[in-house]
């Protein structure tokens, strides 16, 4: 039988005195009370708790039963005048008086009486002992409180003196297993406590927001498929945002109430580049390009400004594959469909060897990645791409194809002013809208609400990404 170092130390105890009261084993009370329970509950002692009366004493009953009762000590003050008396020798006054031991005559203490053994000096040392008058005096002085409490007495089973037989050491048991008890070597002959396993209730582990998540998630997918990462402001000027993107000047875009122009302008690029875009625009659109336009700050309105910004960083043809997973902003009015800020996931394939068939190839490993096997593409249109698709997947659950993103290959127009390569397979995926379908969430304000019920329930972890299943990219 396993059994506590301390229900161990009580049975050895008992081993020798049979039946004991708790406060007479040489242990301390608290741990004798609860391994004699313990122990009763295994058959192996058995526990009468008894109602009992104490006494508690206060401070001054203490002192008057070592050093006398002040009704005593001012019988040696006969014939002393009563007007110096201490407040303590006042209250032996009272008293020696009451008892009829003194009187008082003009002004001075006249000692009537003879006193030895004074019983209530007897009662206040062991009030357990008292005659009742006593007792009540003692009370009524407040010198002592009764106080019920509880006597429990301890005896030994058969079956408890079987076990105690069996407890040859009483050895130190180990609760934890420190790197202390490892290294010193003690735990070679220790004893370690057992398990108590206590079944917990909605334990509720931190974790990281779902979005988050989502993010990471994506980051991963895109470096397993050999992908670096672009980096960039959220603050930039319309020229990357816009122009080098060879979306015209007079584009319903630009226009104030889908994009949040800042105070402020930027700067624009090297002139070298700024003239190819400059031409370009004025070869391709037929109009007058303005610089004054070009240094406008926006709110990036999408993150294919960085494709733009990492291609004109290409040195020569090498073939070079970048994602970013990034927030962007438009001048939407919000509702549940709606934020006037979501995220963006975007990537590009610069190579020469490069087709669009590669383009539809690689997006949907992407979704394959994600859970999602049905995907198709649409015509579409964007003033940067040619030719250029719509991606839909399909939601089973929902039995709907919801549109996720656009993609295409860069219009020349576009590349030539920024490097040398041609094609460039680009695209811009939408991260909330596919989260929003799987996690049956009907609002996408839900995302930034710090909604606790929410946050604690989504499913979406690193390993599971959009799909329920989880389809993990690591296969
Ligand atoms: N920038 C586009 C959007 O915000 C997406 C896109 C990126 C389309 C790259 C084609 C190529 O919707």
């Amino acid at each position: 039988m396993i059994l506590h170092k301390h229900e161990k130390q009580l049975l050895k105890e008992l081993e020798k005195q049979e039946k004991a009261k708790i406060e007479e084993l040489e242990m301390n009370p608290d741990s004798a009370r609860r391994a004699a329970f313990w122990l009763a509950e295994k058959g192996l002692a058995i526990v009468e708790e008894k109602e009992d009366e104490c006494f508690i004493k206060n401070e001054e009953c203490e002192r008057w039963s070592s050093k006398g009762f002040p009704e005593v000590r001012i019988l040696k003050k006969d014939g002393e005048s009563v007007a110096e008396l201490t407040p303590e020798e006042r209250i032996g006054l009272v008293w020696a008086k009451k008892n009829g031991w003194i009187e008082i005559s003009e002004g001075k203490i006249k000692k009537i009486k003879d006193v030895s053994g004074y019983s209530l000096e007897e009662a206040a040392k062991n009030p357990k002992k008292a005659s009742k008058e006593d007792l009540k005096v003692l009370i009524k002085r407040k010198l002592v409180v009764p106080q019920k409490s509880k006597e429990i007495t301890v005896s030994i089973t058969k079956a408890g003196r079987a076990e105690a037989k069996k407890i040859t050491e009483i050895s130190q048991e180990i609760g934890e297993l420190t790197d202390e008890v490892i290294a010193s070597g003690s735990w070679k002959n220790a004893q370690f406590r057992p398990y108590a396993l206590a079944p917990t209730k909605d334990a509720r582990i931190g974790k990281i927001h779902p979005l988050t998540r989502m993010v990471g998630k994506v980051k991963r997918v895109f470096m397993d498929m050999g992908f670096e990462e672009m980096e960039g402001n959220m603050v930039e000027s319309a020229f990357w945002n816009f122009d080098a993107l060879f979306q015209p000047q007079d584009h319903p875009a630009r226009e104030l109430a889908d994009t949040f122009y800042l105070e402020g302008s930027e700067e624009l690029p090297e002139p070298k580049l700024v003239e190819q875009v400059a031409k370009s625009h004025e070869e391709g659109w037929k109009y007058k390009w303005s610089p004054k336009e070009a240094k406008k700050r926006v709110l990036r309105t999408h993150t294919t400004v960085l494709s733009a910004q990492y291609l004109n960083k290409l040195k020569g043809t090498d073939a070079k594959k970048y994602f970013s997973v990034g927030r962007v902003f438009r001048n939407e009015a919000i509702d549940f469909k709606h934020l006037a800020e979501f995220h963006q996931i975007e990537g590009i394939v610069a190579w020469e060897g490069a087709t669009f068939r590669d383009l539809l190839g690689l997006l949907k490993e992407f979704y394959r990645r994600f859970g999602f096997e049905k995907i198709r593409f649409r015509p579409s249109y964007f003033p940067y791409t040619e030719p250029s698709v719509e991606i839909e997947v399909y939601f089973e659950e929902r039995e709907e194809w919801m549109e996720l993103g656009g993609a295409g290959i860069f219009r020349p127009e576009m590349t030539k002013p920024l490097c040398d390569i041609y094609p460039v397979l680009a695209w811009g995926l939408s991260l909330e809208r596919p989260m929003m379908l799987r996690e049956d969430l009907k609002d996408i304000r839900t995302f930034y609400k710090n909604d606790l019920d929410w946050l604690r329930s989504s499913g979406v972890s690193h390993s599971e990404g959009f799909g329920r299943s989880g389809s993990d990219g690591n296969e």
